[in-house]
């Protein structure tokens, strides 16, 4: 039930501290390793893997996008991200080496399932991320790493998306203490600090009132939004663009930040609302790039919802509504940075009036291709 929850977004929302220690859980020994016993590929086929590959459709492909760079970051295997309806139709290259990620909610999306039936069938091995243990994934994949959001009902997708991130995240630091890219102390370092992060999410769910207040302010006059975004930032923009979409019916588009003078800064002009994530200004080469993007549509009249950690100053002179995250380490911070952007969406899709967790259109599993 939806509880004290006005909607079972609400409550799928701020279910996500828990959905990410639970994900976390009794998954590593006393020492602080990684022990996947349920992974049941042999850690020799794991060291052998010279290619993964990420298939997922919506908002688990976009989680895959983030895994790609933590992936590449510490294990340092190539890791494409496919969306799953267009997998087979590339004559993909796969073969024993490769490792196919198949990241699905319901475990029960046609398309992701067929994309992995052509990709065992030229001898892929399989691991699937999936929040239902006894779907269709998880029966036909080699592997089944489960994410523990518990039931998501509303149709958007929230809970199980930081879930996923953070089974990526584990996975991630697995290969890399199979593989011996990393030492035992550092990948307890970073399981700590992945550790910390459900409370970190529990304290920015308590400071979100400017998200509210933007809503509040745009949703009857707003036609479009664009989200922006750099490194992990970029998948979060596109994933705040897609819950907008979905839920509100207004139209959003998600944009890489250097990508922005290419093109689509054409659609920016006075009064359009511009989502910026802004990097930790920790990642210099990363942060100084995204506040000059700010600059820039700023002073084309855009107005600005800049998502900045705490303590940044820099971003304060161009922020319309400024909304703080908690420190975090850079990889991790598409677990907190994704939140205000669904709860931006649900209060636009709520002021609207439209129901926010049944959007027209759309079924929670998708099971045609
Ligand atoms: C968006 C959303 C969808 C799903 C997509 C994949 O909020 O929920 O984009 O992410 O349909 O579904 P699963 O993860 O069940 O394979």
């Amino acid at each position: 039930s939806k509880g004290e929850w006005a909607t079972f977004m609400d409550k799928e929302i701020h279910e996500q501290p828990r959905a990410v220690a639970e994900t976390l859980r009794e998954r590593t020994d006393a020492s602080g390793l990684l022990v996947l016993d349920e992974l049941r590929i042999p850690a020799h086929v794991l060291r052998e893997v010279d290619k993964i590959i990420v298939i997922a459709c919506g908002t688990s492909a976009y989680a895959g996008q983030v895994a790609r760079y933590a992936i590449e970051h510490w294990c340092r295997i190539p890791c494409e991200v496919e969306l799953a309806s267009e997998f087979r139709y590339r004559d993909p290259i796969v073969s024993q080496k490769t490792l196919i990620v198949a990241i699905s909610q319901s475990g029960e999306t046609m398309d992701t399932i067929q994309a992995i039936r052509h990709a065992r069938e030229q001898g892929a091995k399989v691991l699937a991320i999936v929040n239902t243990p006894g779907s269709t994934i998880a029966r036909e994949a080699d592997a089944v790493l489960v994410t523990h959001a518990g039931r998501e009902i509303a149709v958007a997708s929230t809970k199980a998306f930081t879930a996923q991130v953070t089974a990526c995240y584990i996975l991630g630091l697995y290969l890399a203490q199979v593989r011996g890219n990393k030492y035992g102390d550092e990948i307890a370092d970073y399981l700590a600090k992945l550790s910390e992060v459900p409370a970190k999410m529990e304290r920015l769910l308590g400071q979100l009132d400017p998200v509210v207040e933007v809503a509040h302010e745009l949703a009857h006059s707003a036609s479009s939004f664009i989200f922006i975004g750099r490194h992990v930032g970029f998948p979060v923009a596109l994933e705040g663009a897609l819950k907008l979409k979905e839920i509100a019916y207004v139209h959003a588009e998600g944009f890489a930040a250097g990508e922005l003078k290419h093109g689509p800064i054409a659609l920016v002009e006075s009064g359009v609302p511009v989502v910026v994530i802004v990097p930790t200004p920790r990642r210099p080469e990363l942060h100084r790039k995204v506040v000059s993007t700010i600059q820039e549509v700023r002073a084309r009249g855009a107005r600005t919802i800049v998502i900045a950690e705490e303590g940044d100053a820099s971003v304060e002179a161009w922020a319309d509504t400024l909304v703080r995250v908690p420190q975090t380490p850079t990889l991790y911070m598409p677990l907190l940075t994704v939140i205000p952007l669904q709860v931006l969406a649900a209060q636009v899709a709520t002021d609207l009036g439209y129901d926010v967790d049944q959007p027209r259109n759309l079924a929670k599993s998708v099971t045609v291709e």
